[in-house]
């Protein structure tokens, strides 16, 4: 199955960053577009990203024409520099812009929310080319639904039920990358309702080429896997919030007793953010309205006040 020859990524945070990496360097994507609304996070992720690549020659991992070459083929895209014929004030000029360097795939990684996420799926659908694979990095967020704005996003003369609609929502389709994505071995596929089977192969094979191995979970609030984890986050959070243990024994509990890797609270602060864990939460919540997914009151007032866990500088934990 093909790989995109020009991939674009929506989003320079922590998970667009590493699927960039492993897109250029693992599989050798000629081209990886980096898009983010905010070129201070261009900035920041690409000083990360050079970081871990020169570990990763330092310890021998990869060589350094390699990360040279892998470091080259990422070009970034921002809002400014988006292409010449665009005026100041035409907020889709970087979307205009991947499209007119022939991108064939996206992956949207973006923030946890619908909102964002339809606005970019629109936006996307628009200007990329028409056999473009738009693809999610979301944690949660239905892709029957991104699918749908992305039609929305050509016009409404347009019907869902069109021949043109439903090959524009057949090539939407999620990959679910995990954090942190050079080190994590999975990546969760995900057919929404109308995903082609072209798509599917398409989005399985650049996973694959990325150096991940595939786990498909059909289009559910939190799909496999975080309708098992973030459950489980937040009974860790319920926990701390009853008084039943103290942050550290929750933390040493499943690490010592189980074997995880890293405590719940530890996994929340550092590896997801809290913010990202009440928005995953709340779609579960909302999406099935099973009580069972409830999200722990103490998690919501501390995305209230800001504390949002190492991103922050802190969270359960002080960083
Ligand atoms: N980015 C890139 N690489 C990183 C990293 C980061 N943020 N943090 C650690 N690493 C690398 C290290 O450089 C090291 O690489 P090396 O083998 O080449 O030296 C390797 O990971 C192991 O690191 P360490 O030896 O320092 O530390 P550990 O042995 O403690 O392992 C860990 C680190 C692999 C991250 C381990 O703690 C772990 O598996 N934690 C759980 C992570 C997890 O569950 N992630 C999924 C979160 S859920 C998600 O992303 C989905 C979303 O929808 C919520």
């Amino acid at each position: 199955m093909a790989l995109p020859r020009v991939l674009s990524v929506i989003g320079a945070g922590q998970m667009g960053i590493g699927i960039a990496l492993v897109a250029s360097l693992r599989a050798k994507i000629p081209t990886v577009l980096l898009y983010d609304r905010d070129p201070s996070q261009i900035t920041k992720g690409l000083e990360f990203m050079d970081k871990l690549l020169a570990k990763d020659v330092s310890k021998g991992k990869t060589n350094e024409d390699d990360a040279k070459a892998a470091r080259g083929r990422i070009i970034s895209i921002t809002s400014s520099s988006a292409s010449s014929s665009t005026s100041n004030n035409d907020e889709f000029g970087w979307a205009r812009e991947l499209g007119e360097r022939g991108s064939d795939m996206a992956v949207e990684a973006a923030s946890e929310r619908l909102s964002i996420k339809e606005g970019i799926f629109r936006t996307l659908a628009k200007n990329l080319s028409r056999d473009a694979v738009l693809a999610s990095n979301t944690s949660s967020i239905s892709i029957t639904k991104l699918a749908g704005a992305a039609v929305e996003g050509l016009g409404s003369t347009i019907s869902k039920a069109s021949e043109e609609g439903k090959s524009c929502a057949g090539r939407v389709v999620g990959v679910h990358f995990f954090n942190p994505v050079p080190v994590m071995k999975l990546c969760e596929v995900i057919p929404g309702l109308q995903t082609s089977e072209v798509t599917l192969e398409r989005a399985k094979a650049f996973a694959v080429a990325c150096g991940k191995e595939v786990s498909t979970s059909k289009d559910v609030p939190g799909f496999v896997s975080n309708a098992l984890l973030m459950p489980f986050l937040n009974e860790a959070i319920m926990c701390l919030e009853s008084g039943t243990a103290t942050r550290d024994d929750i933390d040493k509990t499943l690490r010592l007793g189980m074997g995880h890797p890293m405590g719940p609270l530890q996994l929340g602060d550092i590896f997801i953010g809290l913010d990202t864990c009440l928005a995953i939460q709340e779609t579960l919540y909302e999406g099935t309205r099973d009580s069972k997914y409830r999200p722990s009151v103490l998690l919501g007032r501390m995305v209230d006040a800001g504390w949002l866990g190492k991103k922050s500088g802190k969270g359960f934990y002080e960083y």
